[in-house]
């Protein structure tokens, strides 16, 4: 067992969202430390800079304590490995989250076969919330202040 017991929770969070929040805090209670860590996702175009939305996340975690958020490039595997972690966060909404979810557990696994990805269900209200459709909605004129942390929807209303 690593001593630090830190978990890592990644993403792209372009922006982060409530569902985030909701599988951050539930995390907080399982682990000494949670990293939040903020990277690009090679397959989508970013609306936030990497600087922004780690800025935003610091912001809607600033009350949970044992919370750090920082950014990394590169593979995740190759980040764990740095920071002498093996545990990963991933949130599971729906089952339509499964597949892609197994596939990327085994995958840094493969990579390192040190990690284990530990699965955390959000609360129901937030099955269906994508960091998509919160910027689809704001895009088209919607009320996105129930669906993020107030500094994010502070943010879209610039
Ligand atoms: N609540 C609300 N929304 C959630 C959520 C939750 N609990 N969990 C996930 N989502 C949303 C995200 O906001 C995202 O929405 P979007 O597609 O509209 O942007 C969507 O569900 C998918 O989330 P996720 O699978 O976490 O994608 P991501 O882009 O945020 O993160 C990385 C993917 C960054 C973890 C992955 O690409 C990665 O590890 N990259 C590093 C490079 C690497 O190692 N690649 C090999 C991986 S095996």
């Amino acid at each position: 067992m690593n001593k630090k017991v830190s978990a890592v929770y990644p993403g792209s969070f372009d922006p982060p969202t409530n569902g985030h929040l909701d599988i951050i805090t539930r995390a907080s209670r399982l682990f000494p430390e949670i990293i939040v860590a903020v990277t690009e996702n090679s397959v989508k175009n970013h609306m936030f800079s990497l600087e922004k939305r780690v800025e935003l996340l610091k912001k809607s975690v600033s009350d949970i304590k044992n919370v750090k958020v920082i950014s990394f490039s590169g593979l995740l595997a190759d980040y764990l490995e740095k920071i002498d972690s093996f545990i990963l966060i991933r949130g599971l909404r729906a089952l339509s989250d499964f597949e892609y979810e197994f596939q990327m557990a085994l995958m840094n696994r493969k990579l390192n076969k040190n990690i284990e990805t530990v699965f955390l269900m959000p609360d129901q209200d937030y099955t269906f919330l994508s960091s998509s459709m919160v910027k689809e909605i704001a895009a088209l004129g919607g009320k996105i202040e129930e669906l993020v942390p107030e500094c994010v929807a502070d943010e879209f209303n610039k």
